[in-house]
């Protein structure tokens, strides 16, 4: 039983916190900044620092695993991250693993553990190889059709390209749990984009693997799996992929999905992030609203997605208050 249900949210390090926004002006850019251990440590702890948060996330990017194969990365202001694009058979067997800026990621991992108070969670994470996989062939942020498309088709390349993320997630992860992480999460943003009909190939299978390969060196260990926009599909994925823990994006019931599942699992979410920028009887009515749709002994509070960079810090307080205040 825990002493208390556990609080933190996603994206909870960065731009809506204005000591994030001065390191990062002093690291340079976003990726300087997750490959400088020393001011990403610190960037991780801020959040901590500030709210009563139970869980410090890895301050890193999913693309950093693309990046570490090989392909070229930047993040442009207001833009968000441009990505080298593969495009056939020959980029994929170029792909390779140098796993040089992994080690400055668990460097990060290792001096953030050294700092966290015991009752302080440290989280590591990835990204599921579909979402990887879904911004390696879009090059950026856009519409994702071209990976869909060609996931659908499911050439040669898109499976080997599939493999080659599980087995360098995996290797990525392990490194992160060696370092200190205690739990990580998958996230698939873009599960919600896959056709029923592919979810098992594109989304369930893969992360599978990525749990079974860490759990072949960690027995049991947690693993969060953040499925985003799959519904009443999270209880089955959570099932299928042997998650510890569903993470639900807004708009889904999350007393329904827990009510599917089986009583080791818990989920995780989901108030709306945008609720932060609203009145703050709105933003309490619907935290409430969560917070009564499932106990406490299988809940991680968190929201559906990332905090936007434009949320006040007292709606966070706000926010944080309530939810320690209700049970
Ligand atoms: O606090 C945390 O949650 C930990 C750090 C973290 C970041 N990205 C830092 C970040 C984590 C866990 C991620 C995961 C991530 N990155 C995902 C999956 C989660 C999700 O949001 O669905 C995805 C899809 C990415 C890829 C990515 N990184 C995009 C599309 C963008 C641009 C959008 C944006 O918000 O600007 C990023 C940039 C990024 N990653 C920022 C941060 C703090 C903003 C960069 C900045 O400081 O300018």
């Amino acid at each position: 039983m825990p002493q208390r249900r556990p609080m933190w949210i996603m994206r909870q390090a960065g731009r809506y916190l204005p000591e994030y926004r001065e390191l990062r002006s002093k690291a340079g850019s976003f990726l300087d900044l997750c490959y400088n251990p020393a001011m990403a440590a610190e960037v991780t702890l801020q959040p901590l620092r500030r709210f009563d948060f139970d869980a410090a996330i890895l301050f890193s990017d999913i693309l950093v695993v693309p990046h570490a194969m090989g392909l070229s990365l930047a993040f442009k202001e207001g833009e968000g991250p441009v990505l080298e694009t593969v495009k056939d058979i020959h980029d994929v067997e170029r792909l390779d693993l140098r796993g040089e800026q992994f080690k400055r990621v668990f460097e990060t991992v290792g001096l953030v553990k050294r700092d966290l108070l015991p009752h302080q969670t440290l989280i590591g994470f990835c990204g599921a190889p579909w979402t990887v996989a879904s911004y390696m062939i879009e090059g950026g942020s856009s519409k994702r059709k071209t990976a869909l498309a060609i996931a659908i088709k499911n050439p040669a390349w898109f499976s080997l390209m599939m493999a080659k993320l599980v087995a360098a997630s995996t290797t990525y992860l392990l490194g992160q749990i060696s370092a200190g992480a205690e739990v990580v999460q998958i996230f698939d943003s873009w599960a919600g984009d896959v056709p029923l009909a592919h979810l098992e190939r594109l989304v369930i299978n893969p992360i599978a693997a990525i749990v079974r390969g860490v759990r072949a060196v960690h027995t049991n260990y947690p693993v969060i799996v953040f499925a985003r926009g799959l519904g009443r599909g999270h209880a089955g994925v959570a099932r299928a992929t042997a998650a510890n823990c569903a993470g639900l994006e807004e708009d889904v019931a999350i007393g329904s999905v827990l009510a599917d599942l089986p009583a080791g699992i818990a989920v995780q979410g989901n108030l709306h992030n945008e609720l932060l920028l609203g009145n703050v009887d709105e933003l309490l009515g619907h935290t409430r609203e969560v917070l009564n749709a499932v106990p406490m002994e299988r809940h991680i509070f968190n929201l559906g997605h990332g905090i936007l960079p434009q949320t006040e810090i007292r709606m966070v307080e706000r926010l944080v208050k309530e939810v320690r205040a209700f049970d």
